[in-house]
């Protein structure tokens, strides 16, 4: 039997909450449909942060009422408060993701709270979910440097990480929020990370500014992780990290993985068509290499 890798596909909540256009509340659910159909176990939905600071993800309760939730597949939402949770609760979601950062600078202005503030907010938010029978993912900022601060202490990248953990996250995302890491700094930050916490429930989160997100994943893959967080057609990046372009394309993640042998579950046929319908509804072109390959070999034989 092949070795799994489980993908973790945060399109239409990392993707979209960047989009300058207000996206139609049907298409965001028909995105997600299409994602699950094609196999995809974990579909980040959405996310209940402030409408005041993320206007775009303001319909979130509409989506996950909209939605055809198939058996087997988590859905999991972006919280940033107790607020978030309840609202949360109330679209009857089984899995929330919480988020902080490793840098000051950042997180100041992307949740208007410092690192330990941030922390204490988010300590009864994931008490509270646990009790409640949620399952909690985190996810840790700028781990490869913050585009306020620029460098940023693995130390301190360590400590947060392993904070979230003991909170009681089972799984804990390494966001290289801008995409300025390197494969082998990437490799050094998770083996700073696998000290503090088992590699088992650490995930890697890479956007693809300067084109290193699949060469960074490649790398974690080799030190052992197992779950790459990917956007399809590449969509996205982070409102409060400027110039932070989309995350790691999942096709082009999907087709280095099945080059490599590692199971998946996902269908590419079907994951590259979904990228160019979403590209093509929000009016350009996929931002994957694959995408693109598909696109010109339909040019050259009409
Ligand atoms: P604040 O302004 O300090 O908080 O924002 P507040 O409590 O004063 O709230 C301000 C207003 O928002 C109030 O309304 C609240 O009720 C409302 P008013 O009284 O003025 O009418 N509000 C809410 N409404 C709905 N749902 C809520 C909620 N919370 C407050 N949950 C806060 C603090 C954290 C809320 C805000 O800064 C925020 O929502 N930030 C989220 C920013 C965001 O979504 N960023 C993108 C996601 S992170 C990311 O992309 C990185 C990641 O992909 C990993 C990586 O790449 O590294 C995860
Ligand atoms: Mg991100």
């Amino acid at each position: 039997m092949s070795e799994s890798v489980r993908i973790v596909e945060v399109g239409p909540r990392d993707g979209l909450q960047n989009e300058p256009q207000q996206v139609a509340t049907a298409v965001k659910i028909e995105l997600i449909e299409r994602l699950s159909d094609a196999g995809l176990r974990t579909v980040e939905a959405t996310s209940f942060v402030s409408p005041k600071w993320v206007p775009q993800m303001a319909d979130a309760a509409e989506v996950l009422a909209g939605l055809r939730r198939r058996p087997g597949v988590d859905y999991p939402v972006l919280v940033p408060n107790l607020q978030g949770l309840e609202r949360a609760r109330a679209a009857d979601v089984a899995e929330i993701a919480v988020f902080t950062a490793a840098s000051d600078a950042f997180n100041r202005k992307n949740i208007n709270a410092g690192v330990d503030e941030s922390l204490q907010r988010l300590q009864p938010v994931v008490a509270q979910a646990l009790e409640q029978g949620l399952r909690v993912r985190a996810y840790v900022s700028t781990v490869l440097g913050c585009p306020y601060q620029g460098e940023v202490p693995l130390s301190e990248v360590v400590r947060v990480v392993a904070a979230m953990a003991e909170m009681g996250c089972y799984e804990i995302s390494l966001g290289d929020t801008i995409g300025v890491g390197t494969p082998r700094k990437a490799r050094a930050m998770l083996q700073a990370c696998i000290d503090a916490v088992e590699i088992g429930r650490l995930a890697v989160h890479f956007h693809d500014t300067y084109g290193q997100a699949l060469a960074n994943t490649l790398a974690c893959l080799e030190a052992g992780v197992r779950v790459v967080d990917a956007s399809v057609a590449g969509l996205g990046g982070c409102p409060y990290a400027r110039g932070a372009s989309g995350n790691l394309a999942t096709e082009d993640l999907l087709y280095m993985l099945e080059g490599m042998g590692f199971d998946t579950g996902v269908d590419l046929d079907a994951l590259v068509s979904t990228g160019r319908w979403i590209s093509g509804v929000l009016g350009r072109a996929p931002a994957s290499r694959l995408g693109r390959v598909a696109a010109s070999r339909e040019e050259r034989t009409t």
